[in-house]
């Protein structure tokens, strides 16, 4: 298949992509810059230059492809209702290029607010709804679209993608780690992450894209990308601990928003899920390394994020 592929120089996108070409399809992946460009050609990926903002550019792309993976974002966590609303603008863009053509359309999605006091499942339905809500209501717009001839499948991610050279959430926690000569954890610890390495999240997408694009592909289609179902933030600011040879302890519930900036909100989140549907329904099997493997491995231990 022609498929068309937004973020396909980030951090998942660029695991996708290369999935997706080992099983043969042709990707196409929109870039902002010289630099992400450059690096999709030099992997043979056609590029199509354009913005988040440029909606025309991802019309294109999305109405010539056979399928659509979208996965940029623009991350702008101090003022998430940027990244919001271009997330919103982004599906309904792609959704109506789509629409009456029984194309797949999977795009990103996270488990964060689904449920309260348990792991959140593939059945649960997103409560988050209109352009105020977190990733504007994008899931379920996109599954409106479900109804209109698209096949649409969310790609629920656990809240850490993990490997070494990750810029994300766990990164970010270990920069504060270092900075602060702590290893701190909110309260008393116990809330949940689930996770799932890079390369299982990776082939995951192209086993949803397959099963979309198959004959008995549903029309709206819920995966997690979840390798381990929860992780307690107190034995992942253990594990940096270990890593970085630094003390650890509680961050008391008033201290975190100083302590951890923008990221403490997202660490004391209970954010764990399960995967049991989506693994049966693929035949999916997780077999990267768990979280705490990877951060004993020295997965963390390089890259200092700009973001930290
Ligand atoms: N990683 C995780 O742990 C995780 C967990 C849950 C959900 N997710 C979701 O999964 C998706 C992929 O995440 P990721 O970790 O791969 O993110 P990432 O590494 O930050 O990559 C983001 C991608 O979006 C592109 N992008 C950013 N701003 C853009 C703009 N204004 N116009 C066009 N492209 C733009 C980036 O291009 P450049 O290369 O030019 O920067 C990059 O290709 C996102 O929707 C994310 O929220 C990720």
């Amino acid at each position: 298949m022609r498929v068309f592929v937004t973020g396909a120089s980030g951090w998942i996108g660029s695991a996708a992509v290369d999935e997706l070409q080992a099983g043969g399809h042709a990707v196409t992946g929109l870039a902002r810059s010289d630099a992400a460009a450059a690096a999709l050609q030099a992997k043979g990926v056609l590029v199509r230059r354009g913005d988040l903002d440029d909606l025309d550019s991802i019309r294109f792309g999305a109405a010539n492809a056979d399928a659509v993976v979208h996965l940029a974002n623009k991350h702008d966590f101090s003022n998430p209702a940027v990244s919001n609303a271009a997330e919103r603008a982004a599906v309904q863009t792609i959704g109506d290029a789509l629409a009456g053509s029984n194309r797949p359309f999977l795009f990103a999605a996270g488990v964060a607010g689904l449920t309260q006091g348990r792991p959140s499942a593939e059945t649960d339905v997103s409560p988050f709804n209109g352009p105020d809500s977190p990733r504007g209501g994008a899931e379920n717009l996109a599954f409106e679209f479900a109804d209109r001839g698209v096949r649409v499948v969310s790609l629920r991610f656990a809240p850490t993608v993990h490997a070494t050279g990750d810029h994300g959430f766990i990164s970010v926690i270990a920069a504060i780690a270092r900075q602060r000569g702590v290893s701190g954890y909110p309260a008393d610890g116990t809330n949940r992450w689930a996770a799932v390495h890079r390369s299982d999240a990776a082939r995951l997408i192209a086993l949803g894209l397959a099963k979309a694009a198959s004959d008995d592909g549903a029309a709206g289609l819920t995966l997690h990308a979840v390798a381990e179902e929860g992780i307690a933030s107190r034995q992942i600011a253990e594990a940096i601990g270990r890593t970085f040879d630094l003390p650890v302890a509680s961050i008391d519930p008033t201290d975190v928003a100083d302590h951890f900036g923008w990221i403490g909100t997202f660490f004391g989140l209970e954010m764990s899920a399960t995967s049991t549907a989506t693994q049966q329904l693929l035949g999916w099997q997780p077999t990267g390394p768990t979280l705490i493997e990877d951060l004993a491995a020295g997965a963390y231990s390089v890259r200092t994020p700009a973001t930290a």
